[in-house]
Order: structure tokens, then sequence, then C-alpha cells
């Protein structure tokens, strides 16, 4: 393994400064002074610039639940390249494109019968709301202008899901963000701490959204924005009962129910998407992340058959119907590493594997309940968040150095201020759980 890392790490090694690339989501300044690079990876475990054996903790960032470098999605890519390597999406396309929008809906609850290509979660989310405004507006009901998003909630990073954004600290740098957007709370309670699963108090925070109605009026709010379980905030598991109500609302005041499952679709819960999980049926879902296993960037945004059905019959036959779309929407490349990605899935029974191993990865995070500096743990699926303490400190200080020591002790985790969020690949044994949970305990012993 560390001499088939060579070439990487003579390239890191080759370069002499780090300085041209502006990292995303980074601290720039830290990492540059410190860097922490991933030069290979290999299932469950990567290695660093030093050929340094780490798990990943995180499937990197939700994004490959088959583990890293599954040959048959590198050679359904590289097959693809050599045939056709671009086909513009706009007026014309390309065979696999329409195979895969076939597959993957038949993955998707009842009725979600079309799906719409994007490259990122991000490009998903806004690409939503303007289905959103087009169905409205195909059904006369233009005036629904009003979007409802929720405290601590992460919708991506283009403007409509900085605009959704719950997390002030992804909005305050940029002043200037979407109008009619209202935010209901999250649903976090004291009462539900080191809870397991759904948490039984909270479902009436879901009447947050009968109080907007009744404030603004239901007919001015185009759709309700919801990540089934708040992922990157945290992991914040719905409480019983809350997504139904939040359903029942949409219904009684004509609002579409949009679920973000960019992060909990494909398997993560243990069922194909959340909302078969907790049996909530949305209108429209995102997607992204899992599914090209994170090999090529690609989203989704899957649509309801009325939805589609209403913006396509609403225009002139001579008129585009939604002048909406990217470049590389539905690129082939994404399209083959996608159907390479859910051939892998139903060939290994991945959702099902997810599913059963899903007592054994939550008992083992809950084996840190009694540690001193574990202020919380929520989890559902392969995905549980561990919450330390901060000590009065600047939130997110101690995240940050837990994520460095853990790094540094072997394993790669995905940190959101305090909070280490853990969701490992399906493909994951259990003994490697153990390893996971051992290095966490050690770190969180040592110095975190
Ligand atoms: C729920 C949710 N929506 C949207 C996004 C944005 O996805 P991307 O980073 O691919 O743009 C994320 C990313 O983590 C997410 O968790």
């Amino acid at each position: 393994m560390l001499e088939s890392l060579s070439e990487n790490v003579t390239a890191i090694r080759n370069v002499n400064s780090l300085e041209s690339y502006w990292m995303p989501f980074t601290n720039n300044r830290a990492f540059k002074a410190q860097p922490r690079v991933i030069a290979k990876g290999k299932g469950v475990e990567v290695w660093d610039q030093d050929g340094r054996r780490m798990l990943d903790g995180s499937s990197g960032l939700f994004c490959s639940p088959a583990g890293h470098c599954r040959s048959e999605i590198a050679q359904a890519v590289y097959k693809q390249l050599q045939e056709n390597s671009y086909a513009s999406s706009f007026g014309t396309s390309h065979p696999i494109s329409f195979l895969f929008a076939e597959r993957l809906t038949r993955l998707l609850p009842e009725g979600i019968d079309y799906a719409f290509f994007t490259n990122s979660g991000s490009e998903s989310v806004d690409t939503a709301m303007k289905i959103a405004l087009a169905y409205h507006r195909a059904k006369g009901d233009g005036h629904r202008l009003r979007f409802v998003s929720r405290e601590r909630a992460y919708h991506g990073v283009n403007m409509g899901g900085t605009s959704l954004s719950g997390m002030v600290q992804n909005r305050e740098t940029f002043a200037l963000t979407l109008p009619n957007i209202s935010t209901i709370r999250h649903t976090m309670c004291k009462e539900n701490s080191f809870e397991r699963g759904q948490p039984n108090e909270g479902a009436h925070l879901a009447d947050d959204l009968e109080r907007l109605c009744t404030t603004y009026g239901g007919e001015t709010i185009a759709a309700v924005f919801i990540e089934p379980v708040a992922g990157s905030t945290g992991v914040l598991v719905p409480p019983k009962g809350y997504l139904q109500r939040i359903r029942q609302i949409c219904d009684k005041y004509g609002i579409l129910l949009i679920l973000d499952e960019v992060i909990t679709g494909f398997g993560r819960l243990g069922d194909p998407f959340a909302s078969h999980t907790f049996d909530v049926k949305p209108d429209i879902m995102t997607m992204a992340k899992a599914l090209t296993n994170g090999c090529v960037p690609m989203g989704a945004v899957g649509v309801h058959k009325n939805i589609y059905q209403a913006v396509v019959n609403a225009a002139p036959e001579n008129k585009i119907e939604f002048p909406h779309g990217y470049t590389y929407s539905a690129h082939p490349a994404a399209c083959a590493a996608g159907l390479a990605t859910l051939d892998i899935y139903e060939k290994e029974n991945l959702f099902e594997r997810a599913k059963s191993l899903t007592p054994y990865f939550l008992d083992a995070v809950w084996s840190l309940k009694e540690h001193p500096k574990v202020k919380d743990l929520r989890g559902y699926g392969l995905l549980a968040g561990v919450e330390i303490h901060n000590n009065g400190g600047q939130v997110g200080e101690k995240g940050t150095n837990l994520q460095k020591n853990l790094f540094h002790n072997g394993m790669h985790v995905k940190i959101t201020a305090d909070v280490a969020i853990l969701s490992p690949q399906f493909i994951i044994e259990k003994n490697q759980i153990d390893e996971m949970i051992d290095i966490f305990r050690k770190t969180l012993d040592s110095d975190a």
C-alpha cells in the first residue's frame, strides 16, 4: 500500500507552496501551517501524505458508503469517457442519462417519478426552489413566494441554500440573501439528551409551521425545506410524529414539502431514503453525495409526477417548459458512476447491511455516554453525533482540536462546531467499528 502511495506523496512534496489553493470551508491559515492531506483511500481506510493509515469515520463527507476507490465505478467511468465524454443536455442528451433517471426513480418514494440532474447538493436545493416556484405559477398560484426553513438547517451554499440556512455563520459574511424566508425552530430539546433513535419529545415544534401560516397566510408559502435528520449541524433526529405533523400542515395549506436527503439518502438510515424510514411522503426531494459514491460530482432532484406534469402542461408547446439547467447536468461520466454505484448498492445489499449494522454501531457510540467530555449523543442508522463539552470556550474550538487530534490518532471525522459526526461506510466490519470508537475514546482521554 505504501509503495502505491509514492506517486501521490511525490506530488505533494513537489509542491513549493500550498498557497494557491483557496480551500473551501477551511481555516486556510491554520491548514497551511499544519496541513492534513489525504493522499489515498481504499474501502474504509485512507492514508495521509506520510503514508499513515486512518479509518474514515465519516465516509469522506457522507459520500462513499460503498467504500473508497471502487474499481467497478472507476472502470464504468473510464469506459464511458472513451465512448462519449460529453453531450449537451440542453435540447439533446445521451443514452445513459435516461437509463440512470429510470434506475434512480425506481428507488424513490411513490409518485416521485422524475429526476432532474445537477452537480451538487447545493445546486439541487436551488433547483428545488425554482421547481416549487414554477409549479405554483403553472397552477395559477404565483403569489406563493415564501419559503420556510428551520433553525440549524444546512441546505448548501448557493444563494437559495444560503438564504435557507439556519446556521448564522454561513450567512453573516454575505449580507445579501433572498427575502421571504421564514425559519421555524429546530427540534433539539434538552429532555432528549442521549436519546437514541427518534426522541419522544418535540413533535409539537411542527406547529411553528401552522403559526407561520396564520401570520403570513398559508396561501403565500411555496414550500418547506426539511432535512429529515439534520446532518451537518450535528445529527438532529426528528422527534416521533414531527415529520407527519409537518406533512399534515403542508397538505392543509397546499404547501410543498421538500425533503433534503443529501445526507440521509441512499441507505444512511437503513432504507433507501429517510422518507421510507419515517414514512413521510415528500413532493420534491434533493440528493447528491452517495448518488455516485462520491466518485464524480452529481446531484439530483426527485420530483412528484403531478409537479412535472403541471409545469410541462402549462407551457405553450413551442416553449421550453422549465428554463433551468447546468452545462454538466447528467454528465455522461456522472451517469456512468451513478449506474455503477446503484449496481453495487443492489448487488451487495448495502442498505440492508447498513440497517443490520445499526444496533452494533449505535451500541459502540453509546459506550461513550459516561465519558466526562461527552455532552450528548444522538443517532439513527449509521449516522451519529457525539457532542463534547466546550467548557465555556468559543463554540467550535474544542471540536476543531478534536478533529486534529483524531486525524493524528488515525481517524478522519467530520466536525461541526463541537459535534463529531460519525457516518461510516456500509461495508465497515464490526472490528473496524470497535477500532473507530477505541481511537475516539483514547483521543478524548488524552487531549480533546
Ligand atoms: C442536507 C444538505 N443539503 C445540501 C448540501 C450541500 O451539498 P453540496 O456540498 O454537495 O453542495 C449538504 C452538504 O452537506 C447537505 O448536508
